[in-house]
Order: structure tokens, then C-alpha cells, then sequence
């Protein structure tokens, strides 16, 4: 049998790594999720533009005029964030978010 304490400890630390996971995206999740989620229709990133990538435009170096607060609330609440924004709300999770904010900024 597995010692109380120790499964206890190990619940904790499983517990604290995932709440680490959730403040740090995770690039290679953020590009999949950049695709699956359809961002790559209306935008354009490394080259890659979609069928509509006129409507939102470049993401490459974002960075330079965005942060990553700003990118997160933007994809939360695209018109609260940016007043007359025309980007659908996609519904993602945080950990999404984290995701594809990290995804984006490292273009
Ligand atoms: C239907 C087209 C469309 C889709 C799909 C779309 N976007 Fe956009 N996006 C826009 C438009 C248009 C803008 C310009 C600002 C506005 O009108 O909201 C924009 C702006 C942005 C910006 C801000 C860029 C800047 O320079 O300030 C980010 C970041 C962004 N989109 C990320 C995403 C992500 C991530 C997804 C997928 C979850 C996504 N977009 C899906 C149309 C789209």
C-alpha cells in the first residue's frame, strides 16, 4: 500500500504543477489551437495567410505592439478589450488562451 503522506505529497505537487501550467502557454499546444480554433482563416502568421487573412490582418510581431495581458484579455472579450472590434469571441479555456498568446508571441 502507498503511504498516506506520500500520496498526499504527491497530490500537492501534481496540483502545483498544474497551476504553473496554467500561467505558461505552451507553444506547440498554441499552434495547434491557433489552427483548430480557425484563427489561421482570418490572419496571417510566418507566412501562412488564410482565405481570409485581409480582414485581421498580420500577426507577425505582435509582440513588438501587444503584450501578452493585453493579448489575453483580447481574446477573452475582443470588444471590451478594443472598442468596435469585428473579431468574433471564440470560446477558449485559459489554458487555451495561455496557449495561443504564447504561440502568437513567439512570431
Ligand atoms: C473571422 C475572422 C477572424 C478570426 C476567425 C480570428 N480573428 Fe483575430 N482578428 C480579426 C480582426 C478583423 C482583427 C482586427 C481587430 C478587430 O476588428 O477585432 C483581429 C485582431 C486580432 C488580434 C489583435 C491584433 C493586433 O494587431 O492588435 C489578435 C491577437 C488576434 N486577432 C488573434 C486571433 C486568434 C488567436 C484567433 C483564433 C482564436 C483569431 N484571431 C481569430 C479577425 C479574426
Amino acid at each position: 500500500m502507498i503511504h498516506p503522506r506520500l500520496t498526499a505529497a504527491l497530490i500537492g505537487s501534481a496540483l502545483i504543477s498544474a497551476g504553473a501550467f496554467a500561467q505558461d502557454g505552451n507553444v506547440q499546444r498554441g499552434a495547434g489551437l491557433y489552427v483548430s480554433k480557425t484563427c489561421n482563416l482570418c490572419h496571417t502568421l510566418a507566412g501562412e495567410s488564410g482565405p481570409m487573412a485581409e480582414m485581421g490582418g498580420s500577426l507577425d510581431n505582435l509582440g513588438s505592439k501587444r503584450d501578452a495581458a493585453w493579448i489575453r484579455a483580447y481574446l477573452k472579450d475582443p470588444t471590451g478589450t478594443l472598442p468596435g472590434a469585428t473579431m468574433p469571441k471564440t470560446e477558449l479555456t485559459e489554458q487555451e488562451i495561455a496557449d495561443l498568446t504564447a504561440f502568437m508571441l513567439a512570431h
